[in-house]
């Protein structure tokens, strides 16, 4: 006889101890056999279609409860980049340590009948350190390990990133990204690790077996090691123009050779899983594509762990929504992630395998394979909860003196040394004046994925405890070699530095929201640094931080030394650690880097300036030509987009009630902004503003030009909803109603109807009110345009 668990067993458990017995689901209950095919054999054959459909269903942690855990029994969740436990991102690690304890002990709770227990797994994007936690040690990105080529050395960041995710007691994570990207426009160009599948593979491969332990040791999977995952397959850096999530197109054999090329030696190291991608092949979205997910990934290539979906991608496959789509359990996804809408994903998915839509067999292969992965975790041998589990709660381990050294090593590696007049190394004793407002930016330094899913923002450094600023090593390096560093955004100095360093590059971004039209770097704080100081006959070094090669001529042209210094991280110091001379200059190009400015991919070598391989140890010198300063997309004026993509252009700020809101994300003054999807992952925002609230968004520059709105109303407005600009107020009431129940719509606001139109919208709602808001542009429109709601 079965012996269940019983509410006293919980109690006694809740109350502390480490292992849950369950005999219920100890195995093996058939035959004596002890195979992992028979115990999951056996599994399946005691579970509900409701249970079974349920492992396949993957929510986020801030869509469901712990009760909602134990009524449904998810097989899996996530914590999405901008997800942290309790609602709160910036939560300390204990906190994430306690939700993992919460929700494993609700998955394990006794079962009706006979029917096996399945503890939960928990998945997160540790794609650069565990860096959604704050803490952590912050790795420098993917495209800076490619420029390492060590494989090594990338190990050891993974077997780095595990231990500290273990100590959050989180089981999975969704990395190394072996996406081969082909187009520097694509915004996730920096999770590349090379445009050259042959630099890739080694080094997913390797961070795979850093996560997951070695094939054939004893502690793979277990301890300190974590699930990995091989993302996205296949096609993400391969789309046209480089558009995030777009259509890849071409022969299925020539893009196999280099977009899926990094995946067998992602399956030999071992990986238990894949995910999906968004992209689409030859018009077939991956995630409904049979012959790509099953014919290529298990048929072809062999692999036999489980396969992800990504966030709601099921529902971009023709036919399907978010909340139906048998097409890509079908095709072969496992596992949907599904952040919002799991409950309805549940319910359509269980009457679909009731009708027979989708055969049994299918259904059980996809939950035998999450059964399998959790039963090599050793998550199904003894219920061991999170927090008991090896190094859970060793806070000391989350950004330890150890991991940071990893990456003070990788971020010297990563250091690509594009030019050098003479000036580096730098002297012994030498007066630096150190400039640009990225030196001391760790934020700007981590890029996207950073404790929020795009990074920077209004991250100042007291947000990263531990960490070392660009400018921090500069000083100590500096002051060790017995000379001063001055600190000067600005460029400002009273005493006359031997050199200056000028820090300065793109502002984090993550997916969609860094996809560009060209790879034209158009900031010119740096340029204007770098100039100033030429014409003032001090030696200058450019560092610049970046998630992709891109067009730099000027800034080339102007400093005597250049560094490509790519995502670095936490640990600043590695640059210092090259530019003194301590570490010698070792990394190379893994991307080609760009001759002119234009649209288009870079990877052709009549097109580079320099070739992947590329890179100078400090002992060569090299004075590049003038290089070509011309380039039309710096003419083309953008500036007219206010908010698109989820991100407001440069220049564009929100306040309401006195706070900021930067990206139109965050609340104040009773209003609430945060993200919804209108084409993709937070594109939009949904605007609530309680009774009385104001909120008001300017350019900080003289613009022109009507707005263009792109809006939604689920509700009408029960009271009065104004829009002002300039000197003109609008009452938006009666649009609005109009507006209502509908689907978007445009709302365009001209000199028409707003005489005199300001550089400033200030939308203020007298009642309870929520604007859903998609766009915001500005746009010379032919004069006597009116007005339209
Ligand atoms: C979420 C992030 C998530 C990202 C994935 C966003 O909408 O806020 O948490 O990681 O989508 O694309
Ligand atoms: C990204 C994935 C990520 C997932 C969960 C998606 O938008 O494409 O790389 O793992 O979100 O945050």
């Amino acid at each position: 006889m079965k012996a269940f668990w019983t509410a006293t067993a919980l109690a006694v458990c809740l109350a502390g101890c480490s292992t849950v017995p369950n005999e219920a689901n100890t195995l093996p209950a058939v035959s004596g056999q002890t195979s992992e095919e028979a115990r999951i054999a056996d599994l399946l054959s005691r579970m509900s279609i409701e249970r079974k459909v349920a492992q396949l269903v993957q929510p986020q942690i801030n869509s469901f409860t712990a009760e909602d855990m134990r009524r449904y029994r998810f097989g899996s969740y996530l914590n999405g980049g901008n997800g942290g436990p309790y609602g709160d991102e910036f939560a300390e690690a204990s906190e994430w340590l306690k939700l993992a304890d919460e929700m494993y002990l609700a998955s394990v709770e006794p079962l009706e009948g006979n029917e096996p227990v399945i503890p939960m797994m928990w998945g997160t994007d540790a794609v650069h350190g565990h860096t959604n936690v704050i803490r952590a040690t912050i790795f420098p990105h993917n495209i800076g390990l490619g420029a390492t080529r060590d494989a090594d050395l990338v190990r050891r960041i993974g077997e780095a990133t595990a231990t500290e995710i273990a100590v959050t007691g989180i089981d999975w994570n969704f990395s190394p990204t072996v996406a081969v990207a082909r187009d520097d426009r694509w915004g996730r160009t920096y999770e590349s690790y090379s445009e050259d599948p042959a630099i890739v593979a080694p080094l997913g491969a390797a961070l795979i077996e850093g996560l997951q332990g070695r094939q054939g040791d004893p502690d793979r999977l277990r301890g300190q090691h974590v699930i990995a995952t091989a993302k996205h397959f296949f096609g993400d850096g391969g789309t046209d123009q480089g558009v995030d999530q777009g259509e890849v197109t071409g022969d299925i054999e020539s893009l196999k050779a280099i977009h899926a090329a990094p995946y067998p030696a992602a399956i030999d190291a071992g990986v238990e899983a894949v995910m999906a991608s968004f992209n689409s092949i030859n018009g077939r979205k991956m995630h409904g594509n049979e012959a790509l997910l099953t014919g290529v990934l298990r048929d072809e290539l062999g692999f036999d762990g489980l396969v992800v979906g990504d966030w709601n991608g099921h529902g971009q496959v023709a036919g399907c929504t978010n909340t139906d789509c048998p097409q890509s359990l079908l095709a072969g996804l496992d596992i949907y992630m599904v952040p919002d809408e799991w409950r309805g994903l549940l319910e359509t998915t269980v009457a679909q395998v009731r009708d027979g839509t989708i055969p049994m067999a299918r259904l059980d292969e996809a939950v035998g394979r999450v059964l399998r992965v959790k039963m090599r975790a050793g998550l199904l041998d003894e219920f061991v909860r999170p927090s008991q589990r090896p190094v859970a709660g060793r806070y000391d381990l989350l950004g330890s003196a150890e991991h940071r050294a990893i990456a003070r090593e990788a971020v010297a590696k990563s250091q690509v040394l594009l030019k050098n007049n003479g000036v580096l190394p730098l002297k012994a004793g030498a007066t630096v004046l150190v400039a640009g407002s990225a030196a001391d930016d760790i934020a700007q330094a981590a890029g996207g994925w950073t404790l929020t899913w795009q990074g920077g923002g209004d991250l100042d450094n007291e947000y990263f405890p531990g960490a070392t600023s660009i400018w921090q090593g500069l000083k100590a390096a500096t002051e060790e070699s017995g000379g001063t560093a001055m600190l000067a955004p600005d460029g400002d100095y009273t005493t006359r530095p031997d050199v200056a360093i000028v820090v300065f590059g793109e502002e984090p971004y993550a997916e969609f929201a860094g996809d560009r039209k060209n790879v034209a770097f158009s900031d010119e704080e740096g340029l204007a640094l770098l100039r100033r100081f030429e014409a003032e006959d001090i030696p200058t070094v450019a560092v610049f931080l970046s998630g992709r090669p891109m067009w730099v001529n000027r800034e080339l042209n102007a400093a005597d030394a250049f560094v490509a210094a790519w995502l670095p991280g936490s640990e600043g110091a590695g640059i210092a650690d090259v530019l003194t001379g301590t570490e010698p200059s070792t990394g190379r190009l893994s991307f080609s880097w760009p001759r002119g400015c234009d649209a288009g991919p870079v990877n052709g070598p009549e097109k580079a300036l320099f070739p992947v391989g590329y890179g100078l140890s400090l002992t060569q010198r090299s004075s590049l030509p003038m290089l070509d300063e011309s380039c039309d997309a710096l003419l083309a004026a953008s500036g007219s987009d206010w908010f698109v993509n989820g991100r407001f252009e440069q220049g564009i700020t929100a306040v309401a009630g006195g706070v900021a809101l930067p990206d139109l994300r965050g609340a104040g003054g009773g209003v609430t902004a945060r993200g919804i999807d209108r084409n993709a992952q937070e594109d939009s925002r949904e605007i609530t503003f309680t009774p009385g609230s104001a909120l008001t968004i300017s350019q900080t520059e003289e613009g022109e030009g009507a707005y263009r709105i792109v809006y939604r109303v689920r509700q009408r407005p029960q009271q009065t909803v104004t829009l002002t600009t300039g000197s003109a107020t609008l009452s938006l009431t009666q649009p609005l109603s109009v507006a209502a129940e509908k689907d978007w719509r445009e709302m365009v606001i001209t000199e028409e109807c707003a005489s005199g139109l300001g550089n400033e919208l200030t939308i203020a709602s007298e009642g309870a009110f929520t604007l859903d808001i998609a766009t915001i542009e500005r746009d010379n429109l032919p004069e006597g345009t009116a007005c339209s709601f």
